[in-house]
This record gives C-alpha cells, structure tokens and sequence, in this order.
C-alpha cells in the first residue's frame, strides 16, 4: 500500500502489508434484545460455548490467510462481536457508524478508541443519518465504486458522506426485505470482479443498478434457501471465501470460478442475524486484500490484545 491523500488531507496511516481484518471474541455474546427479524424468538436462546467454539473456527480459518486483529469485547454490548458494523475503511480512514438503534450505540465509542489507537483518521457520520459501516457498504474488489445499502438501518442521505470522504462513486442499494437488513446479508462483491448476491432483497431499481455494472455472467444469483444461509455474508480475501454451510450446487459454482471455499458452521451467530461476514471488518487496503498470495503462516504477535 503507497501513501494516499485522501479528499479532506489526512494521510493513510497504519501500513497493512497483508490482508488484515478485526474481530471481535465473543466473551459477552448473547441475544439480548430483538433488532432485526433473526432475533425474534432467539432472546437468550444461544450458547455462549457453542458460539465461542464456532468464533474460534472462524478466527483459525481466517489467520490462515490473513492476519487478525482484536477488539476488546465490552461488557452491555453483546453484538459487538459483529465488527462489520464498526465503520468503513479505505486509505487509513474510518468513517465510523452511527447506529441506527439504540441498543448497539453503546459500541461506537469502543470502536472509536481502538481505530484511533491503531492509527486510523476517524470520521464521523452525524447521528440523524445512521450508517452502519461495512454492514451496509462494500466496495467493488478493485475500488471503483461503493455499492451502499438503505432502508432498515442506514439512511440513504449517509451515502453523501461517503461519497466526500473518498471521492468515490456510490451506489445505492434499497433493501426491501427485513430478513435481509444490512446489505452484507445479501450482496457480496468478489475478487475476481463478479457478484454474489439474493435479488429478491432489493427493489426493481437497485436491481437494474446491479444489472447495469456487472454482465449476466458475473452475477451468481443465490437462491432463497442459501441466503437465508446467509450465503452471501462471505469474508473473500483474495481467492479464499469464508462463510457459513452452503449448497452444494453454490460450492461448486463458486469453485468453478476459481474459488477455495471454506465452511463454517456459524448457527449461534444467525440467531442474531450475523454470518461470517459480519464478525469480521475488512482493515488492510482492497488491494492488499485481494492480492494472490499462498496461504500465509499465522504471525505470532498480530493483535492488539495478546
Ligand atoms: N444483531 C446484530 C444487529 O442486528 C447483527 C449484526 C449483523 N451484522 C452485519 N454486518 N450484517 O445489528
């Protein structure tokens, strides 16, 4: 990664010379309240065992290829274990969330200290126009565009905000079903340049949007039963793509692309709504992250808290 300016003047600073992501262990895990549909009738209904175990799985299988950073988990704050939501990173900044509902607030002032210790220029998005980071805006693979989501929880007037902040084109997605409430639920830009996503969870419009930036062959449209899977909230780094049990037939497609698929099973953290996507924030730079590159051997001091 080279020194970038970014459109406001501050430097990019913490130097990522691999692909490096943020995680959050679930000590405090739990579905304590019901923000989102998968929590309904799951209050107090996970175990923090079963949940630290596939954690963990999820953690060893990402170290393989990438290095992993730690967030200390706060006590109160029990879906701090979905970093994704934390913020958006590019070019050593962070545009911090501000959620959407009250109960996860509690977090953004955790994230706010570790991405200023580590180095990273924070940017605030105003609390009338609730983003919530990596959850809602993912960036196409070679950073071209920035496909942002609205509608149950990020307001579409955020996406502005982002737009100045890098100088890069948003586009926004409306997301029409409520199973389907952040777009990492449902959309999944690949390294390769094609698209994994559920159709069904965007409006006609957003829908041409799609169709309009990726041909038909690049788009690996998911059924229903894979995305309520949560088949598209995959980590990709590079070739490897992380996620939760899957099709065969979705498998198969995505090997035939030239992908190594990893699954996990993550049933704990659907209760809440989340996948492997969600537990993980992407740190290092697009470029970084998608480099080919053998697996790499996990580094023995990578984290902020061992
Ligand atoms: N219970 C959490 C919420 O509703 C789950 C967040 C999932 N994160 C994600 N990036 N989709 O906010």
């Amino acid at each position: 990664m080279g020194t970038l300016r970014a459109l406001d003047g501050s430097l990019s600073s913490p130097a990522h010379g691999r692909p490096t992501f943020l995680m959050c262990p679930p000590k405090h895990y739990e579905v304590d309240y019901v923000i989102n549909p998968w929590m309904a009738g799951n209050v107090h209904r996970s175990s923090r065992q079963r949940a630290t175990e596939q954690w963990e799985q999820l953690h060893g299988a990402l170290r393989q290829i990438a290095q992993v950073d730690l967030v200390e988990p706060q006590p109160g704050s029990p879906d701090m274990v979905f970093t994704a939501n934390a913020g958006l990173v590019r070019d050593g900044i962070v545009a911090l969330s501000s959620f959407h509902h009250r109960e996860r607030q509690g977090e953004e002032p955790h994230f706010r200290r570790w991405f200023s210790e580590s180095g990273f220029a924070v940017r605030d998005i105003p609390r009338v126009t609730p983003f919530e980071g990596e959850g809602d805006a993912l960036f196409e693979a070679d950073g071209s565009r920035l496909w942002a989501g609205y509608g149950p929880r990020t307001r579409v007037d955020s996406h502005q905000r982002l737009t100045e902040l890098w100088g890069v084109k948003v586009i926004s997605l409306r997301l029409v079903d409520p199973r389907f409430y952040h777009l990492d639920t449902c959309f999944c830009p690949l390294s390769n340049g094609d698209v994994m996503y559920y159709l069904p969870a965007f409006d006609r419009d957003s829908q041409l949007k799609i169709e309009a930036c990726y041909s038909k062959k690049q788009r690996i449209q998911v059924g229903e039963t894979d995305a309520l899977r949560f088949a598209c909230n995959a980590v990709n780094a590079g070739r490897t793509i992380l996620l939760n049990q899957i099709s065969d037939e979705l498998s198969a497609e995505l090997e035939l692309r030239g992908f190594q698929i990893v699954q996990l099973d993550l049933t704990e953290f659907l209760k809440a709504g989340g996948a492997a996507k969600c537990l993980v924030l992407r740190l290092s730079e697009l470029d970084v992250t998608h480099a080919e590159r053998s697996p790499i051997a996990p580094p023995s001091q990578n984290s902020a808290y061992n």
